[in-house]
């Protein structure tokens, strides 16, 4: 299906304030892009690029997750160019009208970022948050907590109708923490009920160990049990190289 251009009139935000999210040491593309759900809530996604290439986060799917880890729709997508990675398939995906404009609509992300105070209890947090989770094809919902210095952010898993087109809960969290401009990344806690243990996937390990080498990643057993890690211990002489980096 052609993908529908249509131009909007100036909003209110320049892409390069988006830009500067973006996190993409290695090739140094500029790419973002902002959904807005059915019910007119919009969100910001910025290409998250990894060491190892194909755990790279498109923009795209990356605003489709946030969307849809919020129990919204995703009904319209702003876009600068009309080449943006998986564009094609989320908005084939969900039938989306894309808005090629210069002046994106400014993102709800503000919202998703919950002030940290001392009495959260993690865990029941987890449990509930669960409910969130979109995953019809595994039935296998995974919760996740972001925390930063002064605020935390949901993630859950987000399954589309492609199975390489999900995105595990911990990146979910990931994605809204980046896109919201959180360099301060702090801790995991994270959730599966139906897991005999919880615990992150390899893609996971690796794409945490890039932003967050030396944190504290707790893991709250279905059994009830929490098991605390530094994510260095989950993925142990992992490839890295400060080379890659900024090479331009
Ligand atoms: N899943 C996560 O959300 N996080 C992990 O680290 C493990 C796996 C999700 C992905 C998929 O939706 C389901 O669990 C089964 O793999």
């Amino acid at each position: 299906m052609p993908t529908q251009l249509t131009q909007q009139s100036p909003i209110n935000m320049s892409w390069n304030s988006l830009y500067q999210k973006v996190y993409a040491p290695y090739s140094e593309t500029e790419s973002a892009c902002v959904v807005e759900s059915k019910t007119g809530k919009f969100y910001a996604g910025v290409l998250i690029e990894n060491i190892s290439y194909p755990l790279t986060i498109p923009a795209v799917q990356a605003a489709c997750a946030i969307c849809l880890s919020e129990e919204e729709i995703p009904a319209k997508i702003y876009v600068d160019a009309p080449n943006l990675e998986q564009l094609t398939f989320w908005v084939e995906e969900f039938n989306l009208e894309v808005i090629q404009t210069d002046n994106p609509p400014k993102d709800d992300l503000e919202n998703l970022a919950h002030k940290i105070d001392s009495s959260i209890e993690i865990k029941s947090e987890l449990k509930s948050l669960l409910k969130k989770a979109v995953t019809p094809n595994s039935d296998f919902p995974v919760a996740a907590l972001l925390f930063t210095e002064e605020v935390y952010f949901e993630g859950v898993n987000v399954e589309a109708s492609e199975w390489t087109k999900g995105i595990c809960a911990e990146r979910v969290a990931l994605c809204k923490a980046v896109a919201s401009g959180h360099t301060d990344l702090d801790r995991f806690e994270i959730h599966a009920e139906k897991g005999e243990i919880s615990s992150p996937c390899g893609a996971c390990r690796q794409v945490i160990s890039e932003h967050m080498p030396y944190h504290s990643i707790n893991l709250h057993h279905s059994d009830g049990t929490l098991s605390e890690h530094l994510s260095i211990d989950l993925l142990p002489f992992s490839f890295k190289s400060s080379i890659l980096k900024n090479k331009k």
